[in-house]
């Protein structure tokens, strides 16, 4: 049985890798897509003085979790008024690497209800024009920067569509952890339960293979040990790049992988309950790791390399996230044991969940 590994994103990290944007921009304008508080951050200030006459526009409007009802309006200015951009460079987290790959790809008629219309019906969506995109992570976590996935959301109809397109992979990331500095605790432990998520469901994953379990086999055990010592130094650049680092490898793992049942039980989470991304996907990990036991022998294996002893290991996983406040059981977040039952029951059959190792015996059953 053959396997194989794609990712085509050149990947540029380090402290101070901002600075090789001009370089990396090869003489192309660029449109910078971020969210409102960079500026007060001086970031776009930072990017202006960095770009000069390079930079070509900002959009400054994304939201977290981008809505196709917020996302219109921006999409459609974009390919109306953005003719000046030769490239996207998205400077954020997930929701502004996400919104600029949504934005990335054009409609022949420029109006974005045409791709949500593709997104909608599953069906297959070839882009009239393309615009390429440098992702520029500022947090340690959603790995969007080496994905093609975006996720879309649509709170008016409670769903959540994933943008996925041979067109929708970053050219480059740069990912430089001095950009990080600033994060406060909040978003930083979040971002960092997000890799966690991200390593671990690649690894309990019909799609995962040698290489996608290497990556995320290192990125468990840097993530185990540097995540806590970060959260006791917020602005050490050695732990902050630390972190990017295995945010970056969890993101390689997944990117092969998809992501399974834990972010498929998040989706409901984050539009019911409103819980951020990172919560909802990592407090479900230990239930899932007990799920994700006993399916497969080199499965097995490679949960044990990454997390120890299995006999122990949901255990310890559930310390591991506990000792950050993070609670792990759904009674914890106002769901009863029969709405869970549900909620995993149904998260099993979403498109995520079939990718669980454990899909298959849990639908037999
Ligand atoms: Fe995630």
């Amino acid at each position: 049985m053959s396997h194989e590994f794609f990712n085509p994103v050149r990947s540029v990290y380090g402290a101070g890798a901002l600075s090789s944007l001009p370089k990396l921009l090869a003489g192309r304008k660029a449109v910078i897509v971020t969210f409102p508080e960079a500026r007060q951050f001086g970031l776009v200030d930072r990017l202006q003085r960095l770009l000069g006459a390079q930079m070509a526009g900002v959009i400054d409007q994304v939201l977290p979790n981008p809505d196709v009802a917020e996302l219109q309006a921006l999409y459609e200015q974009f390919w109306r008024d953005g003719g000046q951009a030769e490239v996207l460079v998205a400077v954020g987290g997930g929701s502004s690497i996400d919104t600029a790959k949504a934005l990335m790809v054009g409609t022949e008629s420029g109006r974005f209800e045409d791709l949500v219309a593709a997104l909608v019906a599953g069906k297959p969506f070839t882009p009239a024009r393309v615009k390429p995109l440098i992702a520029v992570p500022t947090t340690a976590g959603t790995g969007s920067e080496v994905t093609p996935w975006a996720t879309v959301w649509d709170r008016k109809a409670q769903r959540k569509y994933s943008l996925h397109l041979p067109e929708t992979w970053p050219g480059i990331a740069i990912v430089d952890p001095e950009l990080m500095l600033s994060l406060p605790a909040s978003v930083t432990l979040q971002s960092g339960l997000d890799a966690l998520s991200h390593a671990l469901e690649s690894i309990w994953n019909v799609n995962a293979n040698a290489v996608s379990d290497t990556f995320a086999v290192a990125a468990v055990h840097e993530i185990f040990d540097a995540l806590p010592r970060l959260m006791a130094k917020l602005d050490d650049v050695e732990l902050r790049g630390r972190m990017a680092l295995a945010a970056l490898k969890a993101g390689m793992a997944f990117s092969n992988t998809r992501t399974a049942l834990a972010h498929s039980i998040s989706y409901e989470m984050t539009l019911r309950y409103g819980l951020p991304h990172g919560i909802a996907c990592s407090f479900p990990l230990p239930m899932v790791l007990q799920r994700a036991m006993g399916h497969d022998v080199q499965r097995d294996a490679v949960l044990a390399q990454a997390l120890g002893p299995l006999d122990r290991a949901p255990q310890r996983l559930a310390a591991f996230i506990e000792q950050f406040g993070v609670k792990t059981r759904f009674a914890d977040y106002g769901v009863s044991s029969e709405q869970a039952d549900r909620m995993v029951a149904h998260a099993l059959t979403g498109a995520r969940g079939r990718n669980f190792i454990g899909a298959a015996q849990s639908e037999a059953a």
